[in-house]
Parts: C-alpha cells; sequence; structure tokens
C-alpha cells in the first residue's frame, strides 16, 4: 500500500517519462493540485492548454475543460482524468434550442460562457470565462449580447455594461446557485469580521451582498492582496482549503456547507496514477469539424 506522498512521488515520476503536461482546475482536491504543472481556472487552463508543448494533456476538471484543450491543442492527446466528469451547466442547452435563439435574435453576438459544449460552441462568435468575460463582452461592437448559458454570470456583467443589452436563457450553476441570502446573513453573523468573496455564478442577490465578486484566480487573488485577516468563501469549498494551505495565518470559511461541485471532485489522486499508467480516464475525440468552428469563438476570447 502507499501512502499519499508514495503516490506523489510515482505519478511525477510517470509523467515525466511519459511527458505528459498535468492541468488541474482550482476545485481539485489539494493532493492533485500538488502534482500538477500549472493549476489555475478555466480561462488560465485554456492559455497553458494553448501554450504547452507536452505531446499529451491530461486535465484534472471535468469535460468542457478537456474539449477546450483538444480544441486549442488538436495534435495533442488529451485525457480527462474521470470519464463521469461533467459540468450539469454545460448541458442546459441544446444546438438546436440555440439556433432558434439565433433566429429571434439575429443582430446580438452570441456570447458562449466557457462551460459549454464544443457542440454548443461551433454556433457562437465568442466565448467568455468568468475572467475574461467582462473585458471580452466590453470591447464586443455589438450594442446587443445574446449570452448563454449562465444568466448569473451574465446578469453581473450586465450591471457593469448598462450600454449593452442584453439576453439570457434561464441556465446556470447548480452549485453556485444553491449559495442563498440567508447563507450570507447567518455567515456574515458568525464572522463579523471577515470580508465576503463570492463567485459571480452565484445568484446576483448574493453577489450584491459580497465585498468582492470574481472567478476562483480573481478570488485567490484578492486575498493575496487584502490586509484582512479573515475571509467567508462563497464558491466550490475546496477553495476554503487551498487558501488554509497558502495563508496558514488567516481564516477562510465557507459561506454555504452545500458548495461542492461533485462532478469536480470526482477525480481521485489514485485516477491520476491510473491516466498516467492508461488505465483510466478519457481520450477526448473531437470531429475536425467541430475542432474548426469551436476554436474561432475561443481564439476570439484569447485575441
Ligand atoms: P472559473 O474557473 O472560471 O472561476 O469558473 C469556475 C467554475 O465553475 C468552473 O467550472
Ligand atoms: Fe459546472 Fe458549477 Fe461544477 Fe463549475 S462548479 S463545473 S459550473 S457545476
Amino acid at each position: 500500500m502507499l501512502n499519499t506522498q508514495e503516490l506523489q512521488k510515482e505519478i511525477i515520476k510517470l509523467k515525466k517519462e511519459k511527458n505528459v503536461c498535468i492541468l488541474a482546475h482550482a476545485y481539485q482536491t489539494h493532493d492533485i493540485l500538488e502534482v500538477a504543472d500549472f493549476v489555475g481556472d478555466s480561462y488560465g487552463l485554456s492559455k497553458e492548454a494553448a501554450s504547452d508543448s507536452r505531446e499529451t494533456v491530461l486535465m484534472c476538471g471535468v469535460r468542457f475543460m478537456a474539449e477546450t484543450a483538444k480544441i486549442l491543442s488538436p495534435q495533442k492527446k488529451v485525457i480527462l482524468s474521470h470519464p463521469d466528469a461533467g459540468c450539469p451547466m454545460a448541458e442546459q442547452l441544446s444546438a438546436e434550442e440555440l439556433k432558434k435563439l439565433k433566429e429571434a435574435h439575429p443582430e446580438c453576438a452570441v456570447v458562449a460562457y466557457i462551460n459549454t459544449t464544443a457542440e454548443l460552441k461551433t454556433l457562437c462568435d465568442v466565448c467568455v470565462t468568468s475572467a475574461s468575460a467582462l473585458d471580452v463582452v466590453k470591447r464586443l461592437p455589438q450594442k446587443e449580447i445574446l449570452f448563454i448559458p449562465d444568466c448569473n454570470l451574465g446578469s453581473w456583467i450586465e450591471k457593469q455594461l448598462p450600454e449593452k443589452r442584453f439576453y439570457f436563457i434561464n441556465g446556470g450553476c447548480p452549485v453556485h446557485m444553491g449559495i442563498t441570502p440567508e447563507d450570507v446573513k447567518k455567515a456574515r453573523c458568525a464572522h463579523p469580521e471577515a470580508l465576503l468573496l463570492v463567485h459571480p455564478e452565484c445568484k446576483s442577490e448574493v453577489t450584491a451582498l459580497a465585498d468582492y465578486a470574481g472567478s476562483t484566480t480573481g478570488i485567490l487573488a484578492f486575498v493575496e492582496k487584502s490586509e484582512a485577516d479573515s475571509f467567508i468563501i462563497g464558491t466550490d469549498n475546496s477553495i476554503v482549503q487551498h487558501l488554509q494551505f497558502t495563508y496558514p495565518g488567516k481564516k477562510f470559511f465557507a459561506l454555504s456547507k452545500k458548495c461542492i461541485c461533485a462532478d469536480m471532485r470526482l477525480t481521485t489522486l489514485g485516477d491520476v496514477y491510473n491516466c498516467l499508467k492508461g488505465t483510466a480516464g478519457e481520450e477526448i475525440i473531437l470531429s475536425e469539424e467541430t475542432i474548426k468552428k469551436a476554436r474561432i469563438c475561443i481564439d476570439a476570447m484569447l485575441r
């Protein structure tokens, strides 16, 4: 039997032998982050997937992240760490439904949150992540924006860009949407000195009560710069743990004990090891046509 450190050593040895780049979303568990070559939010992962030179990428995260890596590096072998790790939000709108929406709003720029399937991206003008959304939408020449699928992230951008007109669907992240203003009240009451940092996938009535709203990397950067000693974190609770490792002298509290993404939690350190041995994970296969069309909207964001 191996302990955590021994397993991590085996993983590091194997990834070097096999020339594999391990990318991990910040919502992965800490033991996985420790063996990754790059840890980041959706935006950071897509940039890294585009620039790394190794032939194989192991994406520890969810399916749309592995698809994004494949679209950006079609010549590479891209493996998703767990075949069942999807993002429920990415499946909320079908290609047929989007085609109908586009017909109803021909004047709109179609902006897709990166949490969408590769198929849906083939029908959109530009992709955004929570870290890039505000900048990207601001620079679009169109005044009218059809923003899919997250209406919470969308309305967070809408508030900051009053010069644009937005259309939304009723989509969103079931994990972040579970956080309520009542959770904020309770957490503020229990930790009155702490600053409240939330992800813009939360409902607008929660975001409105926060001291800061931003992507996972935005939240980490806020803590790094802040002189405050304690923070309530309104995003996947893995971030509470990572922050506590990074800043042992400060205190971090979960805004809601329900804020745990089951899909992000599927991958274990054992899966990472087995993926490197070739006995776990799923290789992402996309048609040339899908890659070509979906790439247009990811490239538009990266530009
Ligand atoms: P970011 O990585 O863009 O912060 O988004 C969080 C998320 O929900 C990923 O699925
Ligand atoms: Fe999808 Fe929400 Fe999980 Fe992110 S946290 S992967 S948006 S379900």
